[in-house]
């Protein structure tokens, strides 16, 4: 973070300082006691599994500058908030306001799929021009988002922010935090549908990212999905289209896999053609890609810049396609962060594209659909029947409905479909079954942890 006094702090976050009012933040800002160094600013936040406000005596012995907390603690300089989460957000408002005066662009990132992978795709792009701040991973909430905004300093020239949406009202809540120059909207799907009601529910929510946007803003659109080009309407800013339509204003021709499902295309931008060849896997990285692009583009890259730092960008955050081979010559394709059905098929297409003796899937079932849940399940049974796989592997009871859909459309029940009911159950029968040239997927929603399984199955762990 940029230097703050604690009574600067204060006065962002409107708090009451007790202690010395001389100490300077010079350090990071962290929710973590274990990780603080001299001249941290430590947040005490009251979590799930924790209260911070405990760890206030480890903050002050690791010599923390003081802390933003609910109550005061004697051993350091306190500022007291009502509620530090919304202090945090404050402090960061205030901290985003001053570097945006000192010139710093500001680019987010929201959608039902693909944040994460488009924030680090454009984070790598950005960074080819310039200072950027884009930390890996799903830093996409009311804590994470504040954070990434306090890991910029003076020196920063582009902040990629992703936003996720728990409901209506969020995005537009982030984007008070840090309001963006550039939003790029990926896509409209089914990812959290049961708090949202309908795909419309959530076209409304992430379409609070373009109307944050300010006249002299560039919105970033994802012309091949109807919902996300009909948020064009709601934006002051300029629109830019991405996708393969071929009216779009960034665009891929001329799409191709290689033999490790990564993608190679034509970027068409501004009247210009450049070879992109991805090193991320799955052609659902393509959207991705030109999403990025767009937003590059936004903040005044070159097309031939833009695609060649595509090119060279590698995955960043882990567990999303993340392939690997053991000795043996099984591959395993990770892709347990976490599931939706268009995630699902984004992967399947994967595993379809990857070379192999015999593809497998081994999927979870997917959280948070709400009510459609159960004939969701059923239907991605049926399309990992269609696609070219050789064993459908369903893991755990709520992934029942999978092994249902795929033995209704034709794949032989505790053959060709089966059905585990744990994920030890899973690594047992995967030991006796995986040869030498088989390739596995792995995915399921992250609450059922399946990136342990995909993990075991590259050490061999037993069960
Ligand atoms: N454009 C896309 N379309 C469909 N699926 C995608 C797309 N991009 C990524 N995915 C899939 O979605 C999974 C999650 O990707 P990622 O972490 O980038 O999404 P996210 O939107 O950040 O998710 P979260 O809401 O959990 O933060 C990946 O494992 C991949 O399978
Ligand atoms: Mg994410």
């Amino acid at each position: 973070m940029i230097a703050l006094t604690l009574a600067e702090v204060a006065g962002l976050v409107d708090g009451e300082l007790t202690g010395p009012a001389d100490g300077t933040v010079t350090g990071k800002v962290t929710l973590d006691s274990r990780t603080i160094e001299a001249g941290d600013l430590f947040v005490a936040v009251a979590g799930e599994r924790a209260d911070g406000h405990d760890f206030l005596g480890a903050a002050a012995a690791a010599g923390a500058a003081g802390a933003l907390c609910g109550r005061p603690h004697d051993g350091l300089p306190c500022v007291v908030v009502p509620d530090p989460v919304a202090a945090l957000g404050r402090l960061a408002a205030g901290v985003h306001d001053r570097l945006v005066d000192g010139g710093l662009r500001t680019l987010g990132i929201t959608g039902s799929s693909g944040k994460t992978s488009t924030k680090d795709l454009l984070g790598q792009v950005l960074t080819a021009a310039g200072p950027t701040v884009s930390p890996p991973g799903s830093y996409n909430n009311d804590i994470g988002l504040p954070l990434t905004v306090l890991h910029a300093d003076a020196r920063t020239r582009f902040l990629v922010l992703e936003m996720g949406s728990r409901g209506p009202g969020h995005i537009a809540r982030l984007c008070r935090v840090a309001r963006p120059g550039v939003g790029v909207v990926l896509n409209v799907g089914s990812a959290h549908l049961g708090e949202f009601g309908s795909p419309e529910g959530v076209a409304q929510a992430k379409g609070e990212l373009v109307e944050a946007l300010p006249a002299d803003g560039t919105a970033v659109l994802n012309a091949d999905d109807p919902r996300v080009l009909g948020m064009a309407g709601r934006t002051r800013a300029r629109v830019l289209t991405t996708g393969r339509s071929p009216d779009a204003d960034v665009r891929a021709v001329d799409v191709s896999l290689d033999d490790g499902a990564r993608a190679r295309f034509t970027l068409v931008a501004a009247g210009e053609q450049h070879p992109v060849a991805l090193q991320v896997v799955g052609e659902h990285q393509v959207a991705n890609a030109l999403s990025a692009a767009g937003a590059a583009l936004a903040a005044g890259m070159d097309p031939a810049d833009v695609a060649g730092a595509l090119s060279a960008a590698v995955p960043l955050s882990r567990w999303r396609m993340e392939v690997d081979r053991r000795a043996d010559g099984v591959t395993v394709l990770n892709d347990a962060y976490n599931a939706n059905p268009e995630s699902m098929r984004a992967a399947l297409a994967a595993l379809t594209g990857m070379p192999g003796e015999r593809r497998i899937a081994v999927l979870g079932a997917m959280a948070e659909l709400g009510p459609g849940a159960a004939a969701e399940h059923e239907r991605l049974g049926r399309d990992a029947a269609a696609a070219d796989v050789d064993l459908i592997v369903a893991v755990g009871p709520d992934a029942v409905g999978i092994t249902d859909g795929a033995t209704a459309a034709g794949r032989r029940a505790g053959g060709e479909s089966v059905h585990v009911p744990d994920r030890a159950a899973a690594r047992e029968l995967l030991s006796e079954v995986l040869r030498p040239g088989d390739v596995v997927l792995v995915k399921a929603s992250r609450a059922y942890g399946l990136e342990l399984l995909a993990a075991d199955l590259l050490t061999g762990a037993d069960a």
